[in-house]
């Protein structure tokens, strides 16, 4: 809901619907103040489980488009509850990295050991081929965080891509999780100074330093000009987790990109430039926005489908880089994505939740249930993509 809600809310930026936003960030605002957290979806049976942290953002957007320091100053408690709620004991994880320093990062992990409520019959089912109850509640904690992550489901958080019971989305410290958390730290620290909280926002600059050292070590690889999803699991225990580079997940995703959005990388020149020529020659780009990931797998977060919020991140990073370079390629990929969006408008009358980027005009399947239409954060990102670049000066209106 998080993520959807902060595109749907960059939607209503671009048209200038700034109350309509405001109560966006209100209601959510509320959850945390009752829950600690932004829920999966406003229901009372998703108290569990979080959503990806993104009302910072929203704030943050919102905040410089109206200069509303009220509406800032109102924000700020929920946004420190958050904050502690994704730093607290069971998200975060100390890895001793190869310098002998410990990091601290977080991962995404559901207060729920059962089936999801929304899904029971189905996770039952998946369930039903484990042995006893305990690798059953097991599983049920890992269906659980992994919607939690909005990418439910990908071949990223499994060990055997074409078996779900093989999840193991808690045991993994994600690097777009991570890069929304650093977010949320800049953006603390900057709305802090906003109010005049300077100690605040001094502590909150310190922390968004130490997240992003913990992020450079833990999961940047230079080879491949990446970041790579560290997984926990492989041979360590419980305790201390001793950093070591087999433990990096070297399948390419979308999300290996995602930090890009975050302007204390993305005003790295010499970054941009290794990371621009990583995303050109991954395998991602493809005729019509970015894949998810390499494998087809059925799952609807993995190939061949491209999601909004995934291509307005990238997109965003690579334009705002200060790089020509980058920005011209920013606005290839956003050309062709508002060109699927509008072709498939055509064709069918609606907007979609996600869309094949193979196949021009086309929307995305796979997944556990029917594609979603009217798609807030499809229609936000194509008005983020045109209050950015402009109209397109060629764009057609079909795919030839
Ligand atoms: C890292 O944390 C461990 C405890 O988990 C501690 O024993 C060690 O001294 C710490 N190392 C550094 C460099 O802070
Ligand atoms: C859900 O969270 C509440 C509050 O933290 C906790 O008491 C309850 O045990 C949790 N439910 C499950 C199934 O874990
Ligand atoms: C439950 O089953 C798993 C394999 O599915 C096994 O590793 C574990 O030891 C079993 N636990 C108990 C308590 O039998
Ligand atoms: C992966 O899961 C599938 C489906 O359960 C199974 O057929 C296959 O043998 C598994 N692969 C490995 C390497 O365990
Ligand atoms: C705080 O505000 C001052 C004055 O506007 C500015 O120079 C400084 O960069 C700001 N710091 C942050 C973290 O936004
Ligand atoms: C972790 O172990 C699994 C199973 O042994 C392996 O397939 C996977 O490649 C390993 N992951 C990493 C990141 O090394």
């Amino acid at each position: 809901m998080g993520g959807a809600l902060n595109l749907s809310c960059r939607g209503l930026l671009a048209s200038k619907m700034y109350e309509t936003a405001k109560g966006i960030v209100t209601n959510l605002v509320s959850l945390i103040d009752e829950f600690g957290h932004v829920l999966n979806g406003a229901r009372a049976y998703y108290t569990n489980r979080s959503e990806p942290p993104l009302l910072s953002a929203m704030v943050y957007d919102i905040y410089t488009r109206t200069g509303d320091v009220d509406f800032a100053r109102k924000s700020l408690p929920a946004l420190l509850k958050e904050h502690k709620f994704w730093n607290s004991e069971i998200h975060s994880v100390i890895i001793h990295d190869a310098e002998g320093c410990n990091r601290t990062l977080s991962r995404y992990y559901a207060m729920w050991n059962k089936p999801r409520p929304e899904s029971s019959t189905i996770d039952i089912e998946t369930a039903s081929k484990l042995m006893n109850d305990s690798a059953k509640q097991h599983l049920y904690r890992e269906l659980a965080s992994t919607a939690e992550s909005g990418w439910d489901f990908s071949t990223r958080w499994m060990r055997n891509g074409s078996d779900l019971t093989t999840l193991v989305t808690s045991s993994i410290m994600p690097v777009d999780l991570n890069a929304f958390i650093l977010k949320m730290e800049l953006d603390i620290a900057f709305l802090a100074n906003v109010t005049g909280d300077c100690t605040i926002s001094v502590h909150f600059q310190e922390a968004a330093q130490a997240r992003k050292q913990a992020m450079n070590s833990v999961f940047w690889n230079a080879e491949m000009g990446q970041w790579l999803d560290y997984w926990l699991s492989n041979g360590t225990t419980c305790k201390g987790h001793t950093w070591e580079a087999s433990n990096q997940n070297r399948n390419i995703f979308a999300s290996n990109f995602v930090p890009l959005w975050i302007e204390l990388f993305n005003s790295d020149c010499t970054l941009v430039e290794q990371v621009m020529q990583s995303l050109q020659s991954s395998g991602l780009i493809r005729a019509v926005g970015i894949a998810t990931s390499l494998t087809n797998s059925g799952q609807q977060w993995d190939f061949p489908n491209g999601w909004a919020p995934l291509q307005h991140m990238i997109v965003e990073g690579l334009a705002r880089s200060g790089s020509k370079e980058a920005r011209s390629m920013a606005e290839d990929i956003a050309v062709r994505w508002i060109r699927t969006n509008y072709v498939a408008y055509k064709k069918s009358g609606a907007m979609h939740e996600k869309y094949d980027v193979e196949k021009c005009g086309e929307f995305g399947g796979g997944g556990e249930y029917i594609p979603q239409t009217g798609f807030g954060w499809s229609n936000g990102v194509v008005l983020a993509f045109l209050e950015e670049f402009g109209w397109p000066q060629d764009l057609k209106i079909d795919c030839n």
